[in-house]
């Protein structure tokens, strides 16, 4: 049985596959934390909760005359506040009479198999086949009759827990949720170390460890998507923990706006971690009878190292959280017309690029921004989702016509979620954007952002979504998103409830995307929020790939592409190779380089292809099919394995996929810092298996699996600053 609860001693136990997970009911109804690791039997585990009587740590009522007993040092599940406990809470609630106090003790439990159920937000589910079970626990403060009701789920086979709370207002009067964490992990006092993925536009999510020390550590976004500087994964990992070895949790939030992930190291050296909606803006009024949702944590442990955590999230990631049918499918190889012409284009040379990109092997061609309204640049023209036909004379219908009588498919570029002040939609319905009445606004790109709160802007998003889906007949969707939210006020709330316009932009947004994609599975949809502003689980329920980055230079995409892997599959993000020198760094680098990086994910082009050489063409028609043939296969659905950490290794990057059966493998590297008359290096493999034999593609000789993982492959001391080598290996 995966969750078991021992009525002799109030301890709850969730097994999965090779981890648990435990807590207790203390003997004042306090839900307490005992542990979470590697597997261990049912036994009990009462001796980790150690009391002591401690100074300036308060004693509750309950607790009598007993000095030892303070929730200042206990490990709690999911934390009281105002009643001794200092840490960072996982709650703050206002009370009717004002006072900020909740002190859930627990009044029920339930085990039921299956997933507890979510609703409003994306979250997991089980595959056809799969099983599980889950348990709910009510924490009930007596006197505010305010109950928060924590949710787990364990998917037994791929170590995972999920968690997630609902605030539930059993009073008779409003009670005012000023923070609702969806998850709180208390662990005792470790050498730990903390993995977060830091960057901005253009240089995502840079792989950052650094020791824990005593004090508070946060990564979060106030900006009103998941944001470019910091994502909502967080990893804690003992301190020798590596890429093989070793006790790690990972933390992914599936939620698309503010987020707050925070470690506390306290006083005692113990750990706090939360995580759940940035409490920083958020207030919502919850009135008698009303509940509130957080969104879904999920939690993994692996004693494995950093790889067994990310093969774990990959996994399920894969199997368990897009359940659209493009997630399995081989995407089709795309061009993009946005670095290849930007603003400046007509149907003319739209049927150019996409005539020459045939010859690349191309399977969709997209048209990004400017093809509609009076979108001549980025000041004008959001919210008028009409065909410019000055630009397209033929309309949507007639050039997605003309694509496909080339043997294309047609993509298309909507950022549906915003408007320019010179725009139609803006002359019609100035009140439908976010703006504080009386206060001048904020610009970002020169636009505004919609009030996704009001239904009525929904409703707008998903006309104009619906009838430009059936004008045409478009096979993908690049949906963008550019700009962060300021003056953040909706007209259509009371003052009151301005603090909840944030979070419910998010659900208003997912409200909008379960119409307009889920209801269209035979559309290709791509996540964008200039470039990977908004690379988070939830955006990858709806968009099974989303583009990475608007950064498109190989070397920078190496340290991009490494960061993301932690918790996402690459099979879900985006990568082009572009035009060469690189429009954002103005790098050369090869093409083949180019090809390598960008075959370490969903594979295409941003270039102009009518200005490359028949030659060009003909090495992009190989990489195609290279792409098509031998790898697609592997990025969709085989093991990812990082084989250098870019901010060690300065020297060269590498990483490899590896089948499930390891009978297949792809491995790729690119010189980062090449050095005269270099030192033979020595590439070694991982995740082959040691007994088999392996044959590296168009060679003869066979290396024994252990041979490529303990000695290695020579790298070519040939290769040139930024050359790269990628190879396929079979099993012989
Ligand atoms: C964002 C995207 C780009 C492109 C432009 C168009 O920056 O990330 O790929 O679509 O918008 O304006």
């Amino acid at each position: 049985m995966a969750i078991v609860y021992n009525e002799n001693s109030r301890t709850f136990l969730l097994h999965t596959k090779n981890t648990t997970y435990g807590m207790k009911i203390s003997r004042y109804g306090n839900l307490l934390h005992l542990y979470y690791g590697q597997r261990i039997p049912d036994e009990n585990l009462d001796y980790l909760i150690q009391l002591h009587d401690r100074g300036f740590s308060p004693n509750p009522n309950e607790a009598g005359n007993d000095r030892t007993f303070s929730l200042d040092f206990l490990n709690q599940e999911f934390s009281t506040d105002g009643k001794g406990d200092y840490r960072s809470p996982s709650i703050q609630v206002v009370n009717p009479d004002g006072s900020r106090i909740f002190s859930g003790k627990v009044k029920d439990h339930r085990i039921f198999p299956g997933k507890y159920t979510l609703s409003g937000m994306p979250s997991l589910s089980f595959q056809e086949g799969e099983a599980g079970e889950s348990l709910e626990i009510r924490l009930l403060d007596q006197e505010s009759q305010g109950e928060a009701v924590l949710c787990y789920c364990v998917f037994e086979d791929k170590d995972v827990i999920t968690r997630t709370v609902r605030f539930e207002n059993h009073s008779d009067k409003p009670l005012r949720l000023e923070r609702l964490m969806s998850m709180t992990l208390d662990l005792n006092a470790g050498a730990y170390d903390m993995i977060t993925f830091p960057g901005r536009h253009l240089m995502e999510r840079e792989f950052t460890r650094v020791p824990v020390t005593p004090g508070l550590h946060a990564v979060g976004s106030s900006r009103g998507a998941s944001s470019h500087q910091y994502n909502p994964f967080f990893i804690l990992c003992e301190k020798e923990t590596s890429e093989d070895q070793g006790l790690c949790y990972g933390v992914s939030l599936i939620y698309s706006g503010n987020f707050l992930m925070e470690l506390e190291q306290d006083q005692f050296h113990k750990l706090r971690l939360n995580a759940g909606i940035n409490p920083k803006d958020f207030s919502f009024l919850i009135g008698p009878g009303e509940s509130f949702q957080a969104p879904e944590a999920v939690l993994c442990c692996s004693g494995e190292g950093l790889t067994g955590l990310s093969h774990r999230f990959h996994d399920l990631f894969r199997e368990n959280l897009c359940r659209l049918p493009y997630v399995k499918k081989n995407r089709p190889v795309l061009i993009n017309s946005w670095e290849a012409a930007y603003f400046d284009f007509d149907e003319e040379k739209l049927l150019k690029i996409a005539g020459e990109a045939k010859k690349m092997g191309v399977e969709l061609f997209v048209m990004d921004d400017g093809w509609f309204g009076s979108r001549d640049s980025d000041n004008a023209g959001l919210g008028d989702w009409k065909v410019n036909l000055k630009k397209i004379p033929s309309g949507l219908s007639g050039l997605t016509e003309k694509i496909h009588a080339m043997g294309l498919q047609f993509g298309i570029w909507v950022e549906p979620e915003m408007v320019n002040e010179d725009s139609e939609l803006y002359r019609a319905h100035p009140d439908w954007c976010l703006k504080a009445a009386g206060r001048p606004m904020t610009r970002g790109r020169n636009q505004l952002v919609l009030d996704l709160s009001r239904q009525e802007v929904c409703d707008y998003i998903v006309s104009f979504m619906e009838e430009m889906l059936s004008e045409a007949k478009i096979d993908y969707v690049k949906w963008d998103m550019n700009r962060s939210l300021s003056d953040v006020w909706s007209g259509a709330l009371p003052a009151e409830r301005q603090g909840e316009v944030f979070h419910r932009y998010v659900l208003g947004l997912y409200r909008v995307l379960d119409q307009v994609v889920l209801s269209h599975p035979e559309v290709l949809f791509c996540g964008c929020c200039g470039g990977g502003g908004r690379f988070d689980p939830a955006m990858l329920y709806y968009h099974p790939q989303i583009w990475c980055s608007d950064n498109t230079d190989a070397v920078n995409r190496l340290k991009i592409q490494y960061g993301t892997s932690f918790a996402y599959p690459p099979c879900c993000l985006e990568a082009h190779v572009s035009t060469c020198p690189n429009h954002q760094t103005g790098r050369e680098v090869p093409l083949r380089t180019r090809e390598i990086v960008a075959q370490n994910g969903i594979f295409g082009f941003e270039l102009d292809s009518t200005k490359l050489s028949e030659e060009e063409k003909a090495q992009c028609m190989e990489q195609s099919e290279r792409y098509r043939r031998n790898n697609a296969k592997l990025i969709l659905s085989g093991d990812y394995y990082r084989l250098s950490n870019p901010y060690e290794n300065l020297y060269y990057n590498a990483w490899s996929y590896v089948s499930k059966e390891k009978d297949r493998a792809l491995v790729s590297l690119v010189i980062t810092e090449k050095e005269g008359n270099d030192a033979q290096r020595f590439l070694k493999l991982r995740g082959l298996k040691k007994e088999a034999f392996y044959q590296i593609e168009g060679r003869q000789d066979r290396f024994s699996g252990a041979l490529l993982m303990q000695a290695g492959l020579p790298i070519p001391c040939g290769l040139r600053q930024y050359e790269g080598i990628s190879f396929c290996l079979k099993e012989v």
